[in-house]
């Protein structure tokens, strides 16, 4: 019997250089697909997969993502005086129960694996999540869930795959195949990023099921490293001793939003996807791509 995933981490921490100037003063996290900020729907998928504990890793001028979580009480009751209970129901989704969340701060980005790490004492022996809030992925049911069912057959950590092209593994952690049973496949070794020769096709995406002892390899690696500390190199620790590490294809569409392409990408499918923008935008869209056509 597996013990249940309670906690997530969600590193925060990062620099987001690939959007400034935005970054300078926003936290990637709280930019907007449509109206809601990329933390809330990572928050919405672990709390759909019986997450009760968030964890943020956080550093500098990330003020505002700290601030979105707490109740905005002066708000709440100008829109409670003037009958507007939709928006107060929307509110009521960003407010999170007392205790829920604990932030963290990570003083140096030197890594996603030290951003864990970071973490390691409110983590304690139990499995965790870690969910990168930049990879949103539209699923039914959501990514984490599918994932934590899967874990609960298989244990040990599992991390969510998926197909990219060849040429594409490069940008990614790919999973060198030790068995393959479809939607589930053992992993035999993780790379990152390779430059050559990548072990399969099968990219790791951001969202993670770890087993404790994966902060035990980041513990170690955090000795030794000088450079940034990867979470692929503690999860391809634990196939080197022995223990299971899992790749889920989920099935759902992940966007990168942490690139300006995937988050106008993003942008046009969640647009598309809202029954009170769908009309109005697509038929934007389909105008906008006759009058290029027109131009060409
Ligand atoms: P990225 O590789 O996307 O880096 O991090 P970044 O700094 O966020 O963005 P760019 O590349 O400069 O535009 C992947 C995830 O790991 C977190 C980031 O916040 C993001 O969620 N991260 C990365 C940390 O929390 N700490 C780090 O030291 C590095």
């Amino acid at each position: 019997m597996q013990r249940k995933v309670t906690k997530a981490i969600f590193p925060v921490a990062g620099l987001g250089t690939r959007f400034l100037p935005a970054t300078k003063s926003i936290p990637k996290e709280i930019m907007t697909l449509v109206d809601r900020p990329l933390i809330q729907y990572a928050i919405d998928e672990a709390r759909a997969a019986g997450i009760k504990e968030f964890i943020f890793v956080t550093s500098r001028g990330k003020g505002a993502l700290e601030d979105y979580f707490d109740h905005a009480h002066e708000l709440e009751n100008t829109l409670r005086k003037s009958g507007k209970d939709d928006l107060l129901e929307l509110l009521r989704h960003t407010n999170m129960e007392s205790g829920a969340i604990a932030y963290i701060r990570q003083h140096k980005a030197m890594g996603l694996g030290h951003a864990v790490w970071c973490a390691r004492r409110l983590i304690g022996d139990e499995p965790f999540a870690v969910v990168l809030t930049d990879d949103v992925i539209a699923g039914d049911p959501p990514c984490l869930q599918q994932m934590i069912e899967a874990h609960h057959e298989t244990g040990g950590s599992m991390v969510a795959t998926m197909e990219v092209p060849m040429e594409k593994t490069r940008s990614y952690g790919v999973l060198d195949i030790a068995e393959d049973m479809g939607a589930i496949v053992r992993a035999r070794g993780m790379v990152e990023k390779p430059k050559e020769n990548p072990p399969s096709n099968l990219a790791v995406i951001g969202r993670y099921i770890l087993a404790p002892t994966v902060m035990e390899n980041l513990n170690k690696l955090k000795q030794g490293a000088g450079g940034e500390i990867q979470l692929t190199d503690a999860i391809a620790d634990e196939i080197e001793e022995g223990r299971p590490v899992f790749g889920l294809r989920f099935r759902g569409q992940r966007y990168d939003c942490g690139s300006k392409a995937g988050f106008l990408q993003a942008t046009v499918a969640f647009g598309l996807a809202r029954d009170d923008l769908k009309d109005e935008f697509a038929e934007y869209l389909h105008d906008v791509i006759a009058m290029r056509k027109a131009a060409e």
